[in-house]
């Protein structure tokens, strides 16, 4: 496996898979990676000939007061599970190499708004420039045929789509579904947040979930009237709720009666620790 760190030895690298006439998958990654990074660099095999995972925890997606410094930075045990899941190259910038101008004066991308204003970009303003931001810059020095995403951010994962499909990236993004642990939570680098007791409390969200994506897929029940109770079975559970909204899958616009392939999503906290969940449903 290939590491490289400065953007000179990123390009050495991809020049030698390109004059081979290899495909290249990319995986972008903040690190401390967990079993749902690894399927994302599992489907990336299927979808290319050499695999590149990126990891760089992205200072400007994070707001004021967000867990940007005591994010879990644990590169050595990256690497190692990325060695044994058959990565390729591991690219691993530090900040001047992702933003050699710094970050006040630096070029910005801005992310469709209709997408990134709502849900997660309403209670997080400006998460998701940082995100295409950082994004774009990737595919640029990258340059992969395929990049692959997971389901579990999937606001993010249509704002990405929307940032290849409006700027002209020719990139296929893959998505991956949600990767769950044992107690059915998402799988997250923030889990490691939680204690035990809390971890117990934040698993009943993906219980809430299922039973509601169960409702609207086998009755006609409104989506508003599933997302109120949704709500109130997180609340009783001791999650505080930020959102819960039931939206069309391909937009996360407001359903209207006949859309049948609909999404769930919620975001709450759990003592000082966000989680987001979501989850399919299509209706008949
Ligand atoms: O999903 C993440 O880990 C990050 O938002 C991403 C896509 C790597 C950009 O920093």
């Amino acid at each position: 496996m290939q590491l490289a760190a400065t953007r000179e030895q990123l390009w050495d690298g991809l020049r030698a898979w390109r004059s081979a006439g290899l495909t290249t998958a990319l995986v972008p990654t903040m690190g401390n990676l967990h079993a749902g990074h690894l399927a994302l660099v599992a489907a990336a095999h299927e979808h290319a000939d050499r695999v590149i995972t990126s990891i760089y925890v992205n200072p400007t997606q994070f707001g004021e007061g967000e867990d940007f410094e005591r994010y879990p930075r644990t590169p050595d045990e990256d690497l190692g599970e990325l060695e044994a899941a058959g990565c390729n190259m591991v690219f691993m910038p530090d900040g001047d190499t992702m933003y050699p101008r710094g970050l006040t004066d630096s070029t910005r991308v801005t992310a469709a708004p209709s997408l990134s204003n709502i849900l997660e970009g309403a209670s997080r303003p400006g998460h998701f420039d940082g995100v295409v931001t950082v994004v774009a810059r990737l595919f640029n020095l990258v340059g992969p045929d395929v990049a692959v995403f997971g389901e579990k951010d999937y606001q993010q994962l249509l704002v990405i789509r929307r940032l290849a499909e409006d700027l002209g990236y020719p990139i296929r993004i893959v998505a991956v579904p949600v990767i769950r642990g044992d107690g059915g939570l998402a799988l997250s680098s923030r889990n490691r947040y939680l204690d035990a007791g809390q971890r117990q409390v934040a698993e009943q969200l993906n219980g809430v979930l299922a039973l509601a994506a169960d409702r609207l897929a086998l009755s006609s029940a409104d989506p508003c009237v599933v997302a109120r109770d949704a709500r109130r079975s997180l609340e009783q559970a001791g999650l505080a709720v930020d959102y819960v909204a039931v939206r069309r899958a391909d937009d996360l616009s407001e359903p209207d009666p006949c859309d049948t392939d609909l999404r769930i999503l919620a975001a709450v906290r759990c003592g000082s620790t966000r989680l987001i969940d979501n989850m399919p449903c299509r209706t008949t």
